[in-house]
């Protein structure tokens, strides 16, 4: 259970985050949607230790996370994967993801197993040069990468940014299929129509506040995701 309480985060003189509430019980996959600098970014990586200092409160099951760093956050079974999907070029798929596995925390071998059951391209391509792959394999890696460390928590920024709708597709039946394994997961997107079709529920943020949430049949068509995107 990831609780996000009156969070508030600034650049400066600019507050990005105004007192958001977001909460992601256990098991759940919970969409974070809005437009271009909305704050949805500034939002995850307060969450994940890297903007830092912040006001409020962030839990983790309970436990504050809201002043560690990433990798304190992350031994805490918390995993990022930030925008723009950062692999590590020179290296090869499963060298990037055995960098990943954390000794104590899983098997490695069964880690690996699973994430190739999810992405059978990357079971393919586990001798590939990552920085060589496409756009969408190094999402997959990416995300990969982030299971390595068997999180109790995922936090994903916008996987489909930059992906040609095919690729979407294979990457959103991926997230799906993680949901339906039981993980928990807190899922960015400016692609509203896409994540509607697999989150439990959603947030809707405009100008660094939540002006709407709800469940996915609920929101979609609801006049606060249009007017939080056009307005
Ligand atoms: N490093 C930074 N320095 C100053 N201002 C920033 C910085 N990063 C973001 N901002 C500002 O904070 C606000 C929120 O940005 P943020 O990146 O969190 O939005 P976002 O919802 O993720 O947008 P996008 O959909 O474009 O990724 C914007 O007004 C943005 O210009
Ligand atoms: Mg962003």
């Amino acid at each position: 259970m990831l609780s996000i309480s009156q969070l508030k985060a600034s650049y400066g003189a600019i507050t990005a985050v105004r007192g958001i509430d977001i909460e992601v019980p256990r098991g759940t996959l919970v969409a974070l949607l809005g437009a271009n600098g909305a704050g949805k970014s500034t939002t995850l990586r307060a969450v994940a230790g890297i903007h830092r200092p912040i006001t409020g409160s962030i839990r983790l099951d309970g436990a504050e996370i809201s002043r560690l760093k990433l990798h304190q956050v992350v031994r805490r079974g918390l995993a990022f994967v930030p925008e723009g999907r950062m692999v590590v070029a020179p290296l090869s798929v499963e060298e990037n993801l055995t960098l990943s596995s954390y000794a104590g925390r899983g098997d490695q071998a069964a880690l690996l197993a699973r994430v190739y059951a999810l992405f059978p391209r990357l079971a393919e391509r586990r001798k590939q040069t990552a920085g060589l792959m496409s756009g969408g394999e190094q999402q997959m890696l990416a995300i990969g990468r982030a299971l390595m460390t068997a999180p109790a928590m995922l936090v994903l920024d916008e996987p489909s940014m930059g992906l040609a709708p095919a690729i979407v597709d294979v990457v959103f039946d991926a997230i799906a299929a993680l949901h339906r394994q039981g993980q928990s997961i807190l899922l960015v997107e400016q692609n509203a129509a896409i994540a509607l079709g697999v989150c439990d529920f959603a947030y809707v943020m405009k100008r660094g506040e939540i002006v709407a949430s709800g469940k996915p049949e609920t929101l979609r068509d609801s006049a606060e995701i249009a007017e939080a995107y056009l307005g």
